[in-house]
């Protein structure tokens, strides 16, 4: 079976002052259809590093990404459809619109049609027990609320290979329960996920595969 992810031999530095910090040092790994994997490592290994170039948001220096067989540098159109990614920071959302109009853009922006729009809106709403603060601007939002859309928003489109970094950051208990059930739900659903955590033990009930990146 086609890996649905292959990462080979990854390298990224940075320029600091005169020096070169050689963050990701050939990173290679595959991932196939069901199968989560968790990145772990201190602060400043990398974590966030790799799954902005996963996510096509920052070049390798060296190597190559293949998506479904694709290479994610050359062919950033047609694997846009596949993956999914939640940042870290809270601010992928637009603070004046409220949640429903934010997945309705997002979803524009993926050409997903009005119809199948408000099918997942609805689906989504649901499973993220979202239905109370959809329609309120974001920025009257708690952090919960807010990270519960940037849930949705990212799993739109339906994507075969979820990226997430740090998903648990300041998450309230419930948010969290809930986001554990929907990880276990992509597995089964045949999608790939990979998590960026410094702490692996938040996800020890899901079966995963680890890679723990050093500084
Ligand atoms: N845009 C950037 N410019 C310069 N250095 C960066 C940049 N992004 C990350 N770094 C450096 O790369 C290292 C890894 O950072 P990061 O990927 O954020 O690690 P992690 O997510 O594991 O904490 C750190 O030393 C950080 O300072
Ligand atoms: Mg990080």
């Amino acid at each position: 079976m086609l890996e649905t992810l292959k990462v080979e031999k990854i390298a990224r530095s940075f320029k600091a002052g005169a020096a070169e910090n050689r963050v990701l040092k050939n990173i290679s790994f595959s991932l196939k259809a069901g199968q989560v994997l968790v990145i772990t490592g201190k602060n400043g290994s990398g974590k966030t590093t790799l799954l902005k170039i996963l996510a096509g948001l920052l070049l390798p220096d060296s190597g190559r990404i293949l998506i479904k067989g694709l290479d994610a540098v050359k062919k950033q159109k047609e694997i846009k459809p596949f993956l999914g990614f939640m940042g870290s920071e809270e601010r992928a959302l637009y603070w004046k619109l409220t949640g429903r109009q934010n997945l309705e853009f997002f979803a524009a922006l993926y050409n997903i049609d009005r119809k199948t729009t408000a099918d997942r809106i609805g689906k989504l709403a649901l499973r993220l027990e979202l239905k109370e603060f959809l329609d309120k601007p974001v920025e009257d939002c708690s952090l919960g609320m807010k990270q519960r859309i940037s849930i949705a928003r990212c799993l739109l489109s339906h994507p075969e290979l979820v990226l997430f970094d740090e998903p648990l950051k300041g998450l309230d208990k419930k948010t969290r329960e809930i986001f554990l059930e929907i990880l276990g739900v992509l597995k089964k659903r045949k999608n790939c996920v990979i998590i960026a955590t410094h702490n692996p033990e938040d996800f020890r009930s899901l079966k995963h595969r680890k890679l723990e990146l050093s500084k």
